[in-house]
């Protein structure tokens, strides 16, 4: 079998790190994976190498097809990083807590932590000014129900409250015991509490908003977060998040937009503000504040 020239490896590599958020490493990877099960690109490729536009072969231009479309879906699939090295940061994160005995002392590893995930890691930047900016128009919380909430929960020592209990709620099982553990491990080095509960958008019921309430002592929490949430599950299904707000129960929710695309280097953020607009006006909600950050638009808004 031909090797494939470096200079099309190149080339190809360019086109696709321009276009997807990826590293050249990983375009390298998959373009070679898609390249050696062509067949016809493979017995040919040595010979259209020597011609100038190359690019323009149509086995070339088939390969580059196929190679962003396993890109467009291993970006899609892929959320966080994988589990061993999460587990290995909460390990150093135990240590850590253990020597130096307060959760602030450890807010460089909860970074760490929360660069782990796609949603959070867009944040990283701006997580102090974050709850600053949207808790000088709600109050600072007391109560706190993060709904579908990723990594999200080890944002907790960056809200700055004195005391605070959190619920993140998340669709799978694994996801929920992993929220558990984390809240299980800090108990003891601030006057955070958490819980993490299975809460599946797809699956609400009459009984969802009491089961939410029961958390609380049967009391609206002071914030929800339906951070970068309602895009995306509408994206997945037409019309999920239509029933969604008489199951949250809180005085205030803070909705958010992502401005640009998870797997594309392209603005999204008209989009996006568009599928919150709609869910605002839909559900008569008054909006309080529009926070712009670096990589996501917050809306703040109130039941009228
Ligand atoms: C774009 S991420 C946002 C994560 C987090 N809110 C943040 O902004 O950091 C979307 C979240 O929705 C969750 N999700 C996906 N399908 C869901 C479903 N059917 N019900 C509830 N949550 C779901 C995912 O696990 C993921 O955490």
């Amino acid at each position: 079998m031909n090797l494939i020239p470096k200079k099309i490896i190149k080339k190809a590599v360019e086109k696709i790190v321009a276009r997807y958020k990826i590293s050249a490493e990983q375009a390298e990877q998959i373009f070679l994976d898609e390249a050696v099960k062509n067949k016809k690109f493979m017995k040919n490729v040595l010979e259209f190498s020597e011609k100038r536009n190359f690019e323009k072969w149509h086995e070339y231009k088939k390969l580059m097809k196929k190679t962003k479309k396993t890109i467009y879906y291993f970006l899609r699939q892929y959320k966080h990083e994988p589990e061993e090295k999460v587990k290995e940061k909460l390990i150093e994160l135990k240590n850590a807590l253990e020597k130096e005995k307060k959760l602030e002392k450890t807010v460089l590893l909860h970074k760490e932590l929360l660069s782990m995930h796609i949603s959070s890691k867009e944040r990283i930047n701006s997580y102090e000014k974050f709850y600053e900016k949207i808790f000088a128009v709600t109050g600072i919380p007391k109560t706190v129900l993060d709904v579908s909430c990723g990594f999200n929960y080890f944002s907790v020592p960056f809200m700055k409250t004195k005391k605070l209990f959190y619920v993140g709620t998340e669709h799978k099982k694994e996801f929920v015991k992993e929220i558990n553990d984390y809240f299980e491990l800090i108990k003891n080095y601030s006057e955070i509490k958490g819980k993490g509960v299975l809460f599946d958008l797809k699956e609400t019921d009459f009984d969802s908003r009491n089961e939410l309430l029961y958390l609380n002592n049967e009391k609206t929490f002071d914030v929800a977060f339906l951070f970068k949430l309602i895009p995306v599950m509408e994206r997945e299904k037409k019309g999920v998040t239509q029933n969604l707000i008489d199951v949250i129960p809180a005085e205030w929710i803070v909705l958010s937009a992502s401005r640009e695309s998870m797997t594309k280097k392209e603005k999204i953020s008209f989009r996006e503000t568009a599928a919150i607009n709609k869910f605002i006006k839909e559900n008569a909600l008054y909006l309080s504040a529009k926070i712009e950050f670096e990589n996501e638009i917050i809306f703040i808004v109130k039941r009228e």
